[in-house]
């Protein structure tokens, strides 16, 4: 089957068209056409993601990268549509609160046949609420125009498929994967530890009780004065320390090499859960202390910051793996591109728990994107899990 996914929840507009074939235990997902507009450098000047502007670039970049999408799907074919005034109306209406996409989006379905897919996904939540309605009500008018059952997918979902798949050379493969699944799922919103013991069951076995994760690398790159999105800044300083001097292999990679000595908050604690907030009143306390830090001590602190968030996680990580017995563990989200976690959490798991099997997404399938928004509407469209309408919810949970 077919599958266009639309992901808005916070600065990608993304569409992807992906064709699935398999079932739970073999499944091949051949990227047809994939189309994403970054806003990063339009937030950058916030110092942060800022909604309505968010809500806005999405309603101008949707229908040329659904065209972009379909175009390289080689699903574009033009024709003129007769579109009677009821739909039309109908449309409209769905796409009022988006100044300037109703017209667009008139145009462009009533000059194309409609495409040979066979479900449009949409992310529902969780994110910010104008950026997800955009791509809701986008994805609304297109059921309706196509007369396409519409599927809702959690975003958090999304990261787990992500990392679930594997990449070969043409395709992406979601294959024998042991349950259940531990998702440690980190990005600019979230912090959390989930459990899947079957497709799309999920568990809350751990969360940040403050901050998440990707927040608190973005305001610490923010103290350091490094711009949106921090985590990449942050890395990129650790990272020149780490060249200078490799930490010991034995110890995974955690030992502190720098000058700043930061907490690991709740490490030692007995549960699964997080806090970042005090992580970060201790860089901000550091930096009141003294002069302005050079170059160097920048990167020392960046290298310490990273070295605290990476422990905490391992620790919570590995605490949570013995809890639930699982075979499978998945990082999902925007941070865990981050060279260091990655490299750690490869490294801990070969040597303390050989009997995980570990799956981290791409590069470019961790930070946001619409495949694994089409990853997890396959699983969805499997379950004849469709929707008759939808509603964006910013806090949507998983569990
Ligand atoms: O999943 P994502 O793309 O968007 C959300 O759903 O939040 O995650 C974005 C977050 C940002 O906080 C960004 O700073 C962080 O992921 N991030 C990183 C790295 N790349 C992106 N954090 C640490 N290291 C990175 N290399
Ligand atoms: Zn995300």
């Amino acid at each position: 089957m077919k599958i266009l996914a639309i992901e808005t929840s916070c600065d990608e507009t993304a569409i992807a068209i992906l064709e699935c074939a398999g079932d739970e235990k073999h499944t091949e997902f051949t990227v047809l056409g994939n189309a994403l507009i970054s806003q990063i450098d339009i937030h950058k000047e916030y110092g942060g993601v800022f909604p309505a502007l968010a809500k806005r670039e999405h309603a101008k970049n949707l229908v040329p990268i659904l065209e972009a999408a379909l175009e390289e799907a080689e699903l574009l074919h033009e024709d003129t549509q007769a579109m009677s005034e009821d739909m039309r109306a109908k449309i409209s209406e769905i796409l009022a609160r988006e100044p300037g996409l109703s017209e667009a989006f008139l145009d462009f379905i009533s000059e194309c046949e409609p495409p040979a897919i066979d479900a449009i996904a949409v992310t529902a939540g969780p994110g910010l609420e104008p950026a997800l309605w955009v791509g809701i009500n986008f994805a609304r008018a297109l059921a309706l125009a196509w007369d396409k059952p519409l599927i809702a997918v959690n975003h958090m979902e999304g990261h787990i498929m992500a990392a679930l798949a594997k990449e070969t050379r043409s395709n992406l493969v979601i294959s024998e994967v042991k349950m259940p699944v531990l998702a440690l799922l980190i990005s600019g919103g979230h912090t959390e530890l989930v459990l899947m013991k079957k497709w799309l069951e999920y568990e809350l076995v751990g969360q940040t009780l403050d901050d998440a994760v990707g927040e608190a690398f973005d305001k610490v790159a923010r103290m350091l004065g490094m711009p949106y999105p921090g985590g990449p800044e942050i890395s990129r300083l650790a990272e020149a320390v780490r060249e200078v001097k490799p930490p010991p292999a034995a110890e995974g990679g955690l030992t502190s090499l720098t000058q700043f000595r930061l907490p690991r908050p709740m490490i030692n604690d007995a549960t699964c859960n997080f806090s970042f907030s005090g992580l970060k009143t201790a860089v901000l306390t550091l930096l009141k202390k003294g002069p302005y830090l050079n170059e160097q001590e920048k990167q020392h602190m960046a290298h310490e910051f990273e070295n605290a968030v990476t422990e905490v996680l391992w620790k919570k990580t590995s605490r949570a793996l013995e809890q639930t017995q699982a075979q499978t563990l998945v990082i999902g989200g925007g941070v865990s591109s981050n060279t260091h976690i990655r490299r750690t959490f490869t490294h801990s798991v070969d040597t303390m728990c050989p009997h995980v099997s570990l799956r981290i997404p791409s590069a470019s399938l961790s930070t946001d994107n619409a495949i694994m928004i089409a990853l997890a509407g396959f699983y969805h469209a499997q379950q004849k899990d469709f929707v008759i309408d939808i509603t964006a919810n910013g806090n949507l949970p998983l569990a």
